[in-house]
């Protein structure tokens, strides 16, 4: 066939291809009889077409026009690509299995977005092309944080399609947590048979989630295998991470003997040790870290392995007269230092199976730890600049950039801790105007975004809208940024994005978040827009009814309006007129049966600047009160207890009880999650909450500032 359609178009990844201006017919045309033939290297690349296209596997020595031709091309670096299409059909080079990957994302943009349905549509129609390209980084990553919140083969195996999409290629899978164990160990059955199950009779106390209620899983190394082949297709390898030597209170939870040679305070806590880091100094502690990780190093097929090191709560090596006796032989002053000893340890038994090390930038920040080690820079920008500054390869995602279980603005679900942020700031990342030097870059492995999930338990997890929210677009705006770098500008990437993207995120079923809508209100009209293709809706209070919204709204109500967006599987959060989020801060006092935290003191929530905490835990009958010194008129009052998004801290169940004249209390309702919102149709004086619960799993119980909106 000869191509009427002769244009040669060099195209940057992620752009669609233009349409041919010149007749069809000679273009380069998809179809049931369309054959590929591959390197035999690249035969799982070409069974992973056939799920896509309308294709069919050719014998290596077919020699057919109209065929896709899968090759490795050394010349090309690695990891990137050569796609060429022309009516004789499609040639792709990579310089290895990962490039022709690459090459084949290319070309899934270049088709109809339905292609990612996999419903393999019977034609495809190409314009001519040629495109070369390879990534900027060679490690673009995610992390997930399977041992918070559980998620099972399935849902992983989704999350990697996803990933590869966007020509992720690295899994950082966070596996052993203080909350859960989720790889068995063939040699120590009990770490994930106990370790994978918390809450009920388990020994593992449920810190976040169901607490009645026995939960979990684990993989199976044979599930865990079927996993790592399934994302190595994909160009994707698996990272373990077992956290040490913090973060093991599950691990200790299993086996109490690992931990510090002292009787842990559980006065406060009901019973429980929440002691969370391995002795240094019990030598026997080897043993069974050889076991577990030789099984680790033998199953995972990567470099490297995360054995983190972040977050030490040193205090228990402190106490411990082992631990001190190891410092005074070593000659050490710095409890820190004794993680030295321990990852060195640990380093050993990883080189012994021709592994080595990954580890959260705490670990190295003394800059004796072996070079040989990959640094996870996370708590901040400076944490990368210092490990790249020392000659570590470092992968740079800190939290305030790369954290997607951070909220994305200040009204949505999530966490804050490390900032508030959406795919805007991702994209924006900027290693040169954040210092670092052409020296430093020569250490940046690459870019991670990660998902940690403690509080993915509360918006269930059995479904994936949560965990896409959270993550797309932002996970769009890292790949891209790993793949090529910032400088399109974000008006031109979000313009792509919303042009192209989105419908191939639709197409691949991602609950994605969508831009908020922009309001206005003014002279009582409220007008609304987008520009991205979205359709608008409205909510008013006290009614859960989703209205369109057609025209501009005329209403002197503004605080009883929120707007939101849709796009097919994906929203936006709400937004609303400044008057909606107005809150009132009467004088009230707090008071409870379970005493005062010193640390966080009842003042807190009175002065509506903060948290406070109680000094133990609550039982049956235990009670929160808030006393106003002059009675409130509201139309809602919202009292929580534990933390936003988490549900951990909170008295698990109570009942609720209103007063107006301080003196005679009424029932009005349950707590949920820890909190409750009241509309009271009177000033109110004081509300009681009494626990019907005789432990919440926590030590403590924390109690919000109460949220107070006003009549208007
Ligand atoms: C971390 O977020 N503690 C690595
Ligand atoms: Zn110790």
């Amino acid at each position: 066939m000869k191509s009427t359609c002769p244009t040669l178009l060099v195209l940057l990844c992620c752009t669609l291809l233009p349409a041919c201006s010149r007749p069809m017919p000679d273009r380069c045309v998809l179809t049931s009889s369309t054959r590929v033939q591959f390197d035999p290297e690249l035969a799982p690349l070409a069974e992973y077409l056939t799920a896509y296209l309308p294709v069919t596997l050719a014998p290596n020595d077919a020699n057919r026009n109209d065929a896709i031709r899968l090759r490795i091309d050394t010349a090309l670096s690695a990891e990137a690509f050569r796609l060429e299409i022309d009516a004789s059909g499609i040639t792709l080079a990579g310089a290895d299995y990962g490039g022709v990957f690459n090459g084949i994302q290319a070309l899934f943009r270049s088709m109809p977005p339905e292609i990612y349905a996999k419903t393999r549509p019977e034609r495809i129609e190409l314009a001519d092309t040629v495109w070369t390209d390879g990534p900027r980084f060679s490690y673009r990553g995610m992390m997930l944080d399977v041992a918070r919140t559980w998620q099972g083969p399935d849902a992983v195996k989704r999350f990697i399609d996803l990933l590869a999409y966007h020509r992720i290629n690295k899994l950082h899978l966070h596996l052993a947590d203080d909350e859960g164990w989720r790889i068995e160990i063939r040699s120590h059955p009990e770490l994930a048979e106990i370790g994978g199950f918390r809450g009920g009779d388990s020994p593992v106390r449920a810190v976040y989630g169901k607490w009645d209620e026995k939960y979990g899983g684990y993989f199976t190394q044979a599930e865990m295998r079927d996993l790592i082949d399934y994302a190595a297709v994909r160009n994707i390898e698996i990272i373990p991470e077992i956290d040490l030597p913090g973060h093991s209170r599950n691990i200790a939870s299993v086996h109490p003997e690992i931990r510090c040679n002292y009787p842990p305070d559980t006065l406060a806590t009901n019973g429980y040790d929440y002691r969370s880091a391995w002795c240094v100094a019990r030598e026997e502690n080897y043993a069974l870290l050889a076991d577990m990780l030789g099984e680790i190093c033998e199953l995972f097929p990567s470099e490297y392995i995360h054995v983190g090191g972040d977050e030490v709560d040193v205090s228990q090596w402190q106490r411990c007269p082992d631990c001190r006796r190891l410092m005074r032989q070593k000659g050490i002053t710095d409890p820190h230092r004794l993680e030295d000893l321990f990852m060195k340890r640990v380093t050993e038994i990883l080189a012994a199976h021709g592994k080595r090390p990954a580890v959260w930038n705490e670990a190295a920040a003394s800059g004796e730890f072996t070079r040989d080690s990959r640094i996870y820079g996370w708590q901040h920008v400076k944490a990368c600049l210092d490990a790249t500054a020392k000659g570590y390869p470092t992968v740079v995602m800190p939290g305030a950039y790369f954290y997607f279980d951070m909220r994305q603005t200040p009204e949505e679900e999530g966490h804050d801790w490390a900032a508030i942020f959406d795919a805007k700031k991702v994209y924006g990342f900027d290693f040169a105007e954040l210092g670092f030097s052409e020296e430093q870059m020569r250490h940046v492995a690459g870019l991670e975004g990660a998902f940690f999930s403690e509080a993915y338990v509360s918006h269930h997890p059995e479904l994936p809208d949560y965990l896409d929210y959270m993550c797309y677009p932002r996970i769009c705006a890292l790949a891209r940024i790993a793949w090529r770098g910032n400088e399109q500008g974000w008006e031109d990437f979000y313009r792509e994005l919303v042009a192209e993207h989105y419908d191939r995120m639709v197409a691949m079923g991602i609950r994605f978040r969508l831009f908020p809508p922009r309001i206005s209100y003014r002279d009582g009209t409220f007008t609304v827009e987008t520009d991205d293709r979205s359709t608008i809706y409205y909510i008013e209070e006290g009614s859960p009814e989703e209205h369109r919204y057609k025209q501009p709204i005329h209403t002197d109500e503004p605080h009883r309006y929120r707007f939101f967006t849709r796009y097919h599987t994906a929203r936006s959060p709400y937004v609303a007129d400044k008057s909606y989020y107005r809150t009132l801060t009467p004088v009230f006092s707090l008071t409870t049966s379970m005493g005062e935290s010193s640390s966080a003191p009842y003042a807190n929530a009175e002065t509506y600047k903060g948290l406070s905490r109680t000094r133990r835990a609550c039982r049956r009958q235990d009670w929160i009160r808030y006393d106003f010194a002059e009675p409130v008129r509201c139309r809602e009052m919202f009292l929580q207890t534990g933390n936003r998004q988490l549900p951990k801290t909170i008295i698990t169940t109570g009942t609720v009880e209103i007063s107006y004249d301080g003196q005679r209390f009424e029932p009005i309702g349950k707590l949920e999650k820890g909190s409750i919102a009241l509309h009271p149709d009177r000033p109110v004086k004081s509300v009681r909450i009494v626990s019907t619960c005789d432990d919440n799993g926590t030590p403590y119980v924390t109690i919000q500032p109460p949220r107070i909106k006003p009549v208007i």
